[in-house]
């Protein structure tokens, strides 16, 4: 039997190490792979996958805050990410990943954009005016060889007057028919009602969702994958209908919070030597400072800043 037979292989040498080490590597982010997660990732390379065209099939992802939308399509950005093109001279990127800006501006907007693709600042010097910005960041799309521009926060278009609401639904309407790029657009789901308002924009946009964790068997496998990957030296008893309610109940469901919480109870059982999580571990009150669905709810949040910022 190896020395530390609970762990998966690549893990046993981690488990050796000193506390600080693991420690590190308890916080480091990781991706824990679950069927809905694929399931989405599946959708967004559909997407990818089409010839361009007039009419481009879109996504809009929606899911509450902390589930892990962003987290996602950087999944997706990764895995089609290629390599520089030594003969033809130029890099690719089949994919840009675009932040949305506070308000729902044009020339914010594309600023992003060109910013997303390294654009050389010389581009945003000449650029200026809105629609130069788009002129500039539509040929580097165009010369990037972009498939698919994901849009993340798209929510912050609530932020925006009505008028600025409708000219930025008509700047994405430009985006897939014009550019033939197929949109993935990301955020909360309060962010469905607007962008869904435009009968056009609607027919072209699949409604997908990141829902809130529920109780049942992928809960439950989430939480074994989630648990290998710490490297505790002792075996952690954490397949329990009991710790599983437990979770759901004080976290709502948000992955967020359910990653955090294991991430402090285990850099807690290094530090005692306990070297476990159990559901023992949860009964300290530490574990959920921040993370339960009250300190989630606190009243005058703005949009853009619901995510409560974590103490270590
Ligand atoms: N598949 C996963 N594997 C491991 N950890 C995950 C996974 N998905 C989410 N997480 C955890 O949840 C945290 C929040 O994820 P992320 O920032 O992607 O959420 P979000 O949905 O984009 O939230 P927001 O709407 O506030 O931007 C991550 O930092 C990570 O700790
Ligand atoms: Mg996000």
């Amino acid at each position: 039997m190896p020395e530390f037979a609970h762990l998966p292989a690549e893990l046993r040498p981690i488990a050796g190490l000193d506390a600080a080490t693991r420690i590190a590597h308890i916080r480091a982010e990781r991706w824990i792979p679950y069927p809905t997660a694929t399931r989405l990732l599946g959708i967004l390379q559909e997407a990818f996958d089409q010839p361009p065209r007039e009419r481009m099939e879109n996504v809009l992802l929606l899911g509450e805050s902390g589930m892990g939308k962003t987290m996602l399509i950087r999944k997706f950005e990764r895995a089609n990410a290629t390599a520089f093109d030594i003969a033809a001279g130029v890099g690719r990127r089949p994919v840009v990943v675009v932040l949305m800006p506070p308000q729902p501006v044009e020339g914010e907007f594309f600023d992003r954009v060109l910013a997303a693709v390294d654009a050389p600042l010389a581009v945003h010097w000449a650029s200026g005016r809105p629609a130069r910005l788009r002129a500039a960041a539509s040929q580097m799309l165009r010369e990037l060889g972009t498939r698919v521009l994901v849009i993340d926060e798209i929510n912050s278009v609530l932020a925006g007057t009505g008028r600025q609401q409708r000219l930025f639904l008509q700047l994405l309407r430009f985006l897939s028919n014009d550019l033939q790029l197929a949109l993935v657009c990301v955020g909360v789901p309060e962010a469905r009602h607007v962008l869904l308002s435009d009968s056009q924009l609607r027919s072209r946009f699949s409604d997908e969702e990141l829902p809130r964790w529920a109780p049942g068997e992928e809960l439950r496998a989430f939480i074994t994958r989630l648990v290998w990957s710490l490297p505790l030296r002792e075996r952690s008893p954490v397949d329990s209908p009991k710790l599983r309610s437990l979770l759901l109940e004080r976290t709502g469901g948000i992955t967020l919070a359910i990653c955090k919480a294991f991430e402090r109870a285990a850099v807690a059982a290094v530090r005692s030597g306990r070297e476990k999580v159990d559901l023992e571990s949860f009964a300290d009150p530490e574990i959920w400072h921040g993370l339960t669905v009250q300190d989630r709810r606190l009243p005058h949040q703005p949009q853009q800043t619901r995510r409560v910022a974590l103490p270590g």
